[in-house]
């Protein structure tokens, strides 16, 4: 666990919050770092990992303490990611909710495309992603009789999916790939857990402004605000919502869905 600071003003009153413990992967920058901070302040304890650790995560784990784990972990490594899915268990007793970001996006058009980078790709984002929801929903449905009876719904899988699974983008058919990927993954997972009241569902986001869309040209994120219908690029805040809401008790009888956060749709 990071160091632990005394608890601040930030920190939710103690019974405040629902008090869920949430494993969310890549939670150094971008959205997974906001979703960290979201989940936090709703008074979830919080297991995320990266390859490396960032100053949004120190700030925050001076701010939350315990109720926050971090630890140096690569997605594409299946060993690695059962290791860190026990340690979490271990550290906070149980694990609700599992939102699998984690992810990289290698450009480049097919045909000249190396195969590290299409191995990157799904090695990270569809491997890494579905033996992260399988350790977790492991940890559901073997939940300790100390951590009481769970009810039905109240355990969920979000998968961070991208509008680009669904609308294509030329040179992201491998990152599209992987996004289509997860959705029917989360799809086919939401009849396969239902019965045992977990829900999985998903989240596309549009283009975001953040280091994996920072190679986007100026001129195509012109194109893309020119054709949105709000009118701007998403910020990972736009997300936040989308992904507290799935994970929340207001959504315990949705799943099986992808929620599209786009601002409207680029056409
Ligand atoms: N940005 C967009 O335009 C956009 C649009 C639609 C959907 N999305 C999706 O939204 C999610 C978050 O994207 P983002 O824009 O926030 O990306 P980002 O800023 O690049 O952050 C990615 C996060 O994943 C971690 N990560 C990457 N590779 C990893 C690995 N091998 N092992 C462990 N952690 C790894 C990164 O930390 P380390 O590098 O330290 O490992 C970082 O914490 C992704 O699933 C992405 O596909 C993004």
């Amino acid at each position: 666990m990071h160091e632990a600071d005394s608890p601040s003003s930030q920190d939710p009153a103690p019974g405040a919050g629902h008090g869920a413990v949430t494993v969310v992967s890549g939670g150094s920058r971008g959205l997974g770092l906001a979703v960290v901070e979201r989940l936090l302040e709703r008074g979830d304890r919080v297991a995320t990992f990266s390859r490396r650790g960032s100053e949004g995560l120190g700030a925050l784990a001076r701010r939350h303490g315990d109720r926050l784990l971090h630890r140096a972990v690569d997605a594409a490594d299946p060993g690695a990611l059962r290791h860190f899915v026990a340690e979490a268990c271990d550290a906070f007793g149980t694990i609700d909710h599992c939102v699998a970001n984690a992810a990289v996006a290698a450009e480049g058009v097919l045909a000249t495309m190396p195969d590290a980078d299409i191995d990157a790709m799904l090695g990270v984002n569809l491997r890494g992603s579905i033996v992260l929801v399988r350790e977790c929903v492991r940890r559901f449905l073997a939940r300790p009789a100390a951590a009481g009876p769970r009810p039905p719904g109240s355990a969920s899988v979000v998968v961070v999916s991208s509008i680009v699974a669904a609308r294509g983008s030329p040179g992201l058919a491998v990152y599209a790939a992987t996004k289509a990927g997860l959705e029917g993954f989360a799809r086919a997972l939401s009849r396969e857990l239902g019965p045992r009241g977990i829900r999985v569902n998903a989240v596309a986001p549009g283009f975001l402004a953040t280091e994996l869309s920072a190679s986007l040209p100026d001129e195509q994120r012109a194109r893309i605000v020119r054709r949105t219908p709000l009118g701007r690029l998403g910020e990972p805040a736009d997300v936040v919502g989308a992904i507290a809401f799935l994970t929340g008790a207001d959504a315990a009888f949705l799943t099986g869905v992808t929620l599209t956060v786009d601002g409207g749709g680029a056409t």
